[in-house]
């Protein structure tokens, strides 16, 4: 019998790094995970009674319409100006799609052919990287500085006529900085010049702390042409698991968008987006109430590390619910991650598998983490690592 082929390009893109360390944690119960990127709380309670009323809705089983359901974009185009200042009436359109990776999966078939360039300052989110690899193109990786911010004299230096497009995620996964609006008009008018997309990853739109305020690209004069702006319920709605995201962006890719949510989607989970029509009616105030506490968990968890100093480097956490490590040693970020689960109970995702390939680093998430939790699971890695940093 023959062997069927299985050498793929999927053979270059990384395992999700999130599911190799699950394992891991299984394999040592009581493990405190600081590895994924989850907040603590669900969707809010009159979401979940309309996703209630909506199972004996028969058209909830129903295929509806591509984009998205009406009243759905609706919200979202009334939330997109109030919040974002993106006013669709310029030449935009919406689509919704089971969650904001989908968006990016989508944006990138849309707009590239196999063997083109997408510039990713690094670190990424991993998900970026590999959608970028899957749809058989190039991800460039180019550096940030010491405090995880664009260098725009990089970036535009990386860009070459295969180039469709630049990515920006602010709030920031895994760094948590926050872009300043000059450095993110920076990019969008690079794109317009250079008639390549800016794709710009908000999910953690409404997580700032302290002075960091968000800017969305998509709101600066002449960007609906050339941005492609993604959002998701997952975080501020607690909406994980409902699988509901959206993007807005430039009118002349609505069909390429549509043949492709067409065929690897259809439409997104109706009972999710009646859920996420009232989520979208509570509004922000709905993440808002937990910011406080969560940037009182940021403040133990950034004076927690920063005593670890000179053995790590903790730069400045502006926003989302990440902190990005350096540790100032020469060992193995993979095995320091094995070692911190098996020999500490405490979970954290290696940099590697956010492009760092060179020195130590490492992403402490800790959206999930109640106060209550916060100091044993901190503790437990400040401990683990000075042991393991000895
Ligand atoms: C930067 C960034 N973009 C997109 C996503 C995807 O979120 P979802 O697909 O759940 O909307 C995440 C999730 O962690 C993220 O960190």
């Amino acid at each position: 019998m023959q062997t069927v082929r299985v050498h793929t390009r999927m053979d270059a893109v990384q395992s999700p790094i999130v599911a190799v360390v699950g394992d891991l944690i299984r394999q040592v119960p009581g493990t405190i995970s600081l590895g994924q990127g989850v907040v603590h709380y669900g969707p809010p309670e009159s979401a979940l009674n309309s996703a209630r009323d909506a199972l004996t809705d028969p058209e909830t089983h129903c295929y509806q319409d591509g984009a998205g359901n009406r009243p759905l974009l609706e919200a979202i185009a009334h939330k997109l100006q109030r919040d974002n200042g993106i006013d669709l009436a310029l030449g935009s359109r919406v689509m919704v799609t089971a969650g904001g990776n989908m968006a990016f999966v989508h944006a990138v078939a849309a707009i590239t052919n196999p063997g083109d360039e997408v510039i990713l300052p690094v670190p990424f989110y991993f998900n970026h990287e590999m959608a970028i690899q899957i749809a058989g193109c190039t991800a460039v990786l180019v550096k940030t500085d010491e405090r995880y911010q664009l260098d725009l004299d990089a970036i535009q230096a990386a860009v070459t006529p295969r180039t469709r497009a630049i990515v920006t995620v602010s709030p920031n996964n895994p760094t948590g900085a926050v872009y300043p609006e000059a450095a993110l008009r920076a990019v969008n008018r690079l794109c317009q010049e250079r008639g390549i997309y800016h794709i710009s990853d908000e999910v953690y739109e409404y997580f700032t702390y302290g002075t960091a305020r968000h800017v969305s690209p998509g709101a600066f004069d002449g960007a609906h042409a050339h941005t492609i702006s993604m959002f998701s319920l997952s975080k501020a709605y607690g909406f994980a698991g409902w699988r509901i995201g959206y993007m807005a962006y430039p009118e002349a890719l609505a069909d390429a968008i549509a043949k492709v949510q067409d065929t690897i989607l259809v439409c997104a989970p109706v009972i999710s987006q009646v859920a996420a029509v009232a989520a979208m009616d509570v509004g922000p105030a709905y993440c808002q109430r937990y910011l406080q506490p969560l940037a009182e968990i940021r403040d133990v968890v950034a004076a927690e590390l920063r005593a670890l100093e000179p053995l790590c480097t903790v730069p400045p956490v502006d926003g989302a619910f990440y902190c990005f490590v350096r540790v100032n040693a020469d060992v193995d970020p993979m095995k320091m991650s094995e070692r911190l689960i098996r020999e500490h109970g405490v979970a954290v995702i290696p940099g590697p598998a956010f492009g760092m390939t060179e020195g130590c680093y490492f992403r402490v998430a800790y959206g999930a983490l109640q106060k209550a939790t916060v100091a044993e699971g901190i503790g437990r890695l400040v401990g683990g690592l000075r042991s393991l940093l000895a």
